[in-house]
């Protein structure tokens, strides 16, 4: 089993982005197992392993300010190692520093149809009316898509429900390409299957119980940064909005209680738990209670990856060796296919 996925490199990371994105994917490495050998010996191909990248390539394909880009790319990376992304069992890279990404893709222009990008959802709702407008590159990165998770044959791809169509199109151009290119019994390519990974919590704002926690959102005290102290969480987590009921002790009693219910979620969220049994617990007591018990499981929970975020933070050379050595690995299992793409078109 080979797990593929790519997290656009965003900075300013937040309680949200953990829970709701980065912690799946350490569950993921952790549900492969036994750490792959796969960069001593030959063994690469038999591994079980995840590939991780962070998403860089794809960041051109709109506006965008490469001091950011480059400052994004390192603490996403920072962020992944500290919340226990670990670069000697899965592979940790970013897309510009493995060459054979952007060469697959256009090895794979050929293959795709332009009627096949054009029914893309994502291409429609991006461009809106301007499609004129927009970078070819907006238009092609399905096809890069493609590339990031067929050049490491790989068996499974974490999809939320705005990616699926994009892996039908891998799919697509995997299946075409083998028919065209390829022998029936000597496939260039694996044709992926969806993973359906772990349902990840969406943290709502601690001001606003109906807006998404978001590094966007302009007042401070709406998020856990992930870069914050424990006075600065207790504090945000007291100042949090809330009503004056006590909890309910099922989770129907928090229908029309946002502010309560994202604050439950939050608690049951970071102790791997449910909101039912996290009612179980608290229900019929009063936020006086919940709020520092909540304040503290965050402190505790987040204190440790908090510290070694700050740290790598401030040694921007780790993260770039981290990262080096992860494209280094990246580089080595993507050659053969790589090459047998060249081999398979003639070139
Ligand atoms: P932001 O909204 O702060 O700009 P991004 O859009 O950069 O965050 O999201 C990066 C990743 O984190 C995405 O996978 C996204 O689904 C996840 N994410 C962001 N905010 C939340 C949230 N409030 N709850 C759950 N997941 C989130
Ligand atoms: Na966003």
């Amino acid at each position: 089993m080979r797990v593929v996925s790519g997290i656009q490199p965003t900075g300013n990371l937040h309680l949200g982005n953990y829970l709701g994105a980065i912690r799946n994917w350490v569950k993921m490495q952790d549900e492969m197992g036994a750490p792959a050998q796969a960069a001593e010996g030959g063994s690469a191909e038999e591994a079980s392993e995840c590939l991780f990248f962070l998403a860089d390539l794809h960041a051109i394909s709109q506006p965008h300010d490469p001091a950011e880009l480059r400052r994004n790319t390192l603490e996403m990376a920072a962020a992944l190692v500290a919340c226990g992304i670990d670069p000697d069992r899965s592979v940790m890279f970013n897309q510009a520093q493995v060459p054979a990404h952007a060469e697959l893709q256009w090895l794979l222009m050929g293959t795709g149809r332009m009627g096949w990008l054009n029914r893309m959802t994502q291409w429609k709702d991006k461009a809106g009316k301007n499609r004129e407008g927009q970078s070819v590159a907006l238009f092609a990165y399905p096809v890069l898509q493609a590339a990031d998770v067929l050049l490491y044959q790989a068996t499974h791809v974490p999809v939320g429900e705005d990616q699926k169509q994009h892996l039908e199109l891998a799919r697509d151009i995997a299946q075409k390409f083998n028919n065209d290119f390829a022998s029936e019994d000597a496939p260039v390519f694996t044709l992926p299957d969806p993973y359906i990974p772990p349902q990840a919590a969406r943290i709502m704002s601690l001001r606003d119980g109906s807006a998404k926690m978001s590094k966007s959102d302009l007042s401070e005290m709406s998020r856990i940064n992930l870069t914050d102290d424990a006075d600065t969480i207790m504090k945000k987590v007291k100042k949090a909005k809330t009503d004056p009921e006590p909890l309910p002790s099922e989770a129907e009693g928090l229908a029309d209680r946002p502010e309560a219910l994202n604050l439950v979620t939050i608690y049951a969220a970071l102790a791997e738990s449910t909101v039912d049994s996290v009612l179980g617990d608290f229900g019929g007591e009063g936020f006086g209670k919940f709020k520092p018990a909540l304040g503290e499981l965050m402190v505790e929970t987040l204190a440790p990856t908090s510290a070694r975020f700050t740290e790598l933070l401030e040694d921007r050379e780790a993260i770039e060796a981290i990262l080096a050595r992860g494209a280094a690995k990246a580089r080595e299992r993507g050659l053969p296919t790589l090459d047998a793409t060249y081999e398979a078109l003639g070139l």
